[in-house]
């Protein structure tokens, strides 16, 4: 089945409005045939009472437990009932500053607690006009743990809430790549909205999407879900 994923990111900046939109969301999707996942804030996580989505993290800390002031584990998070976490989303490498090699600790540690996993990859604009976005990749790739509870999320950092999605051709080369390097399921990400939903859905090698400024809008979100079910 495909995967819909919807990534908040630090969206919305209430309990209440955070409750209303998931509630809006849980039941519009009821009856889309798709893997239907949410990441909130962690802080949300609790609160959230989803019948047809399963719950995610936007983060992981790669220790269960201990002096890591102001990180989550991901043992804290199963004990949530959350069943997957996104790993390298372009804002934590590029804003916050992760590596590679913690992500490598941060994904190998989800799995070991029974995380599911959506691992971020994706070049830069500069490496793009450069011709490099299929060694970048290929460098990212290669911190990912080969195992099949590990779903790609192929994301072009020029692509994320800029509105300017990548063409279904830049889309089908590099999941192709991709997959011919990690056998893995793989989703597209980046400026994905009702309008282009279709058109990227038709995509060869497009297993699912990771929406997030669209995921804020219920309808246009079922809509993204309806365009991948077909
Ligand atoms: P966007 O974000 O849909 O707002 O471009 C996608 C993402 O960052 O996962």
């Amino acid at each position: 089945m495909r995967i819909l994923a919807a990534n908040w990111k630090m969206n919305p900046e209430t309990v209440d409005e955070a409750l209303r939109l998931a509630s809006r969301i849980d039941t519009l999707l009821k009856d889309l045939p798709l893997v239907k996942l949410l990441f909130p804030p962690y802080v949300y996580i609790p609160l959230l009472k989803l019948e047809n989505l399963t719950l995610g993290a936007q983060d992981v800390f790669y220790e269960p437990k201990g002096a890591f002031t102001g990180e989550i584990s991901p043992t804290m998070l199963r004990d949530l009932g959350v069943g997957w976490v996104i790993v390298g989303h372009s804002e934590r490498r590029n804003v916050i500053g992760e590596v590679d090699e913690v992500l490598r600790k941060k994904a190998e540690a989800s799995l070991r607690y029974g995380l599911n996993v959506v691992y971020c990859v994706g070049e830069r604009l500069e490496e793009r006009e450069r011709g490099e976005h299929f060694s970048v990749v290929e460098r990212q790739l290669s911190f990912v743990p080969r195992d099949e509870r590990v779903v790609i999320a192929y994301e072009p950092v020029w692509a994320i809430g800029t509105g300017r999605n990548a063409t279904p051709e830049q889309i089908e080369e590099m999941h192709a790549f991709i997959k011919d390097r990690v056998g893995l399921k793989v989703l597209y990400g980046g400026s994905v909205k009702e309008k282009n939903a279709g058109e990227l859905a038709a995509v060869e090698g497009v297993d699912g999407f990771l929406v997030g400024g669209a995921s804020l809008r219920p309808e246009e979100f079922y809509r993204i879900g309806v365009a991948l079910s077909r």
